[in-house]
């Protein structure tokens, strides 16, 4: 599934390991946005980040305002935090801005409950797989 990607910003690990049940799932690697791939076409986008006293990382931010909708078909978003889901908001209202297709099913996982998400990840990515193939 070379048209899958994941991304993701995680200062602290856990956003990362999410998106490694994500990749684990789909046969893929998960990588870090520090990649800056922006630019090269993808089919669809998992992308991941968490807030860090209220607000996404200045990087995640820069990443999202780059991605251009001639070059991702779909996003789906996932975030993890101790209680927000401001990152997902706040992705979804840059990308839906470009006009890029933002699922609103989105996965959260709450910071302490990260190594028990693997079976709630893999719903997730069933769901959005579901939706992405119509
Ligand atoms: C400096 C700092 C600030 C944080 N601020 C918030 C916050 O405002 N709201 C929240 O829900 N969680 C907050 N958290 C919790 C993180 O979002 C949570 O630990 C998240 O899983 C970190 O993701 P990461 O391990 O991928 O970096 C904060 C954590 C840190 C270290």
């Amino acid at each position: 599934m070379e048209d899958i990607r994941i991304r993701y910003y995680s200062k602290t690990g856990n956003t990362k390991k999410i998106a490694e049940y994500i990749a684990n799932e789909l046969n893929l690697k998960a990588l870090s946005i520090d990649q800056n791939d922006y630019n090269s076409p993808c089919g669809l986008l998992f992308l991941g980040g968490a807030p860090y006293a209220n607000i996404m990382s200045s990087k995640l931010r820069e990443y999202a305002n780059n991605l251009i909708k001639e070059n991702v078909k779909a996003v789906a978003l996932f975030t993890t935090s101790n209680w927000s889901r401001r990152t997902v908001r706040a992705l979804k209202k840059i990308l839906r801005e470009k006009n890029i297709l933002v699922y609103d099913e989105f996965l959260y996982v709450h910071m302490l409950a990260v190594n028990g998400a693997i079976e709630k990840t893999k719903l997730f990515v069933k769901n959005i797989l579901e939706k992405y193939k119509g």
